[in-house]
């Protein structure tokens, strides 16, 4: 599905006229709207609440061939985010009637046109290349935002990039867990190579030489080895910033031998979703070109419970020098971002930012809105906190408190990799990364809480949400 902008409405297709919620409705835009339609609107329960739909009936008098009116919630409050759900619900509304295209009014202002183009890309995803009969021609091929002007039109286009990776990130993240072992995520990262963008991938016998032996560890019960993924971006100018972005990349947690019940396992696809998203930056970073050197870091592994597995009470030895007592197999992520994130650690980056799903207990903290965020440095709180407003997702912090150190000191290695059962798992997940981060101004995004969407939602379908995605690409773009 693609964006495009337009000054004037075109007759034969339908259109999303935003409204404003109050005592009188108003129409967002310079539109005029015989006075009595609005009225009848209302009569009928619309209220224009943010995201609300209400297809209108014209006998004879319409616009164009369908109207819809979409609410953007009571004008002092309209931002951002109802412009974003106006993208959204129009394609959802409109959507579902099998139209090639559409077209959105906009409200005044680049940041719903960027809002309202991130919003209909995201709500267009589907994942249907497993069914027998995708979509394919029957879906919408165009969104055409009218009234963009000036600065609204880079704007739009901005919104259709961030929503394009997010998509991107979705394909890789929602593809089943067999068809999408480390060695072709390896293909995948490979194909993002170009004139801005280097990638080099690490396989098995590169990472014995580095002495990743964290990573070679959690494989060992796979079938397939992992790789290590190394992207770099070189803008055109001189760099402002030098930045690394680490993803966890399992691309199947079954737990290991330390199992997960089933019920637990049936979504473990998604626990790659940290590499993806890294992956996703890059799919646009030479198109959003900003003046930002990056560097992106992905550990790729499964996590199965094979014959040669590794075992509840063995020790690796970390790519730093740190050893890991490992006592539950299943907290798996944290050893492998071990050598990932001292890799990045060695890197000429300022900061680091590492993107994980890494503890269950991050949802048990807060609940399926939030991404858990900790971090060594002020500095980058503040900056991370301001890239996820803009990108109007949410991020909280947690405390890398020092005294919950005790609780991952092993009697037999330098660290255990799990805590005390029951208390802050996704602080002692943090508390554990950072111990590779060699006291670099670093952040942890633990994603697990908002990665998976079990039912549709006003952005998209079940599975993958690609949170986080349009939170990094603010915080590299910013
Ligand atoms: N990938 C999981 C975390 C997870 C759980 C993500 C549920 C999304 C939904 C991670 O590898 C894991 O298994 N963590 C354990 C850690 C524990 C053993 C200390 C967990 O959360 O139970
Ligand atoms: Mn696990
Ligand atoms: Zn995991």
């Amino acid at each position: 599905m693609r964006i495009e902008t337009a000054s004037t409405l075109k007759s034969g297709i339908p259109v999303a006229i935003p409204i404003y919620q109050g005592d009188h409705l108003v129409p967002a835009t310079s539109i005029r709207l015989p006075g009595n339609l609005l009225e009848e609107a209302r009569e009928d329960g619309f209220q224009g609440k943010p995201g609300e739909t209400y297809l209108l009936r014209p006998a004879g008098r319409r616009p164009a061939r369908q109207v819809i009116l979409v609410g953007l919630g009571p004008r002092p409050q309209a931002d951002a985010h109802s412009a974003r759900l106006l993208g959204a619900a129009s394609v959802g509304r409109l959507g579902e009637a099998r139209w090639p295209s559409v077209q959105i009014l906009l409200p005044a202002g680049p940041a719903a046109a960027q809002a309202a183009a991130e919003g209909a890309v995201l709500a267009s995803y589907r994942f249907d290349r497993h069914k027998s009969q995708p979509a394919g021609e029957r879906a919408l091929q165009a969104v055409i935002l009218v009234g963009a002007r000036g600065p609204a039109v880079k704007s739009a286009r901005r919104g259709a990039l961030f929503a394009e990776a997010v998509n991107f990130a979705r394909d890789l993240i929602n593809q089943p867990p067999s068809l999408k072992a480390p060695e072709s995520l390896g293909r995948a990262a490979q194909n993002l190579a170009g004139e801005s963008v280097s990638v080099r991938v690490f396989d098995k016998a590169a990472l014995a030489k580095m002495g990743a032996n964290a990573l070679l560890g959690v494989n060992r019960g796979s079938a397939h080895p992992p790789v290590l993924v190394h992207l770099h971006y070189k803008p055109a100018r001189t760099a402002r910033r030098r930045l690394a972005l680490v993803g966890k990349g399992v691309t199947f947690d079954s737990g290991g031998l330390s199992l997960k019940p089933a019920d637990g396992m049936m979504t473990m696809k998604y626990d790659m979703a940290g590499a993806a998203s890294v992956l996703a930056v890059f799919s646009v970073l030479a198109r959003l070109a900003p003046d930002a050197e990056v560097h992106g870091v992905a550990p790729i592994t499964e996590n199965m419970p094979g014959p040669d597995a590794y075992k509840p009470g063995d020790v690796v030895r970390a790519m730093n020098g740190k050893t890991i007592e490992v006592l539950n197999t299943d907290a798996e992520g944290r050893v492998i971002l071990a050598d990932a994130l001292s890799f990045a650690a060695k890197l000429p980056v300022d900061s680091i930012v590492d993107i994980a799903t890494l503890t269950g207990a991050a949802t048990v903290a807060l609940g399926r809105a939030y991404a858990a965020l900790m971090t060594n440095n002020a500095a980058l709180e503040t900056r991370l906190r301001e890239s996820a407003r803009a990108a109007g997702e949410k991020v909280w912090p947690l405390p890398l408190e020092a005294s919950y150190k005790d609780h991952i000191r092993s009697k037999v290695a330098d660290l255990k990799n799990i805590g005390n059962p029951g208390e802050a798992g996704t602080i002692i997940g943090g508390l554990f990364l950072q111990e590779f981060v060699d006291n670099k101004p670093w952040a942890h995004i633990d994603m697990a809480s908002v990665g998976w969407s079990n039912a549709a939602h006003p952005f998209g379908p079940a599975g993958s949400t690609g949170a986080m995605i349009r939170t990094l690409l603010e915080y590299v773009d910013g």
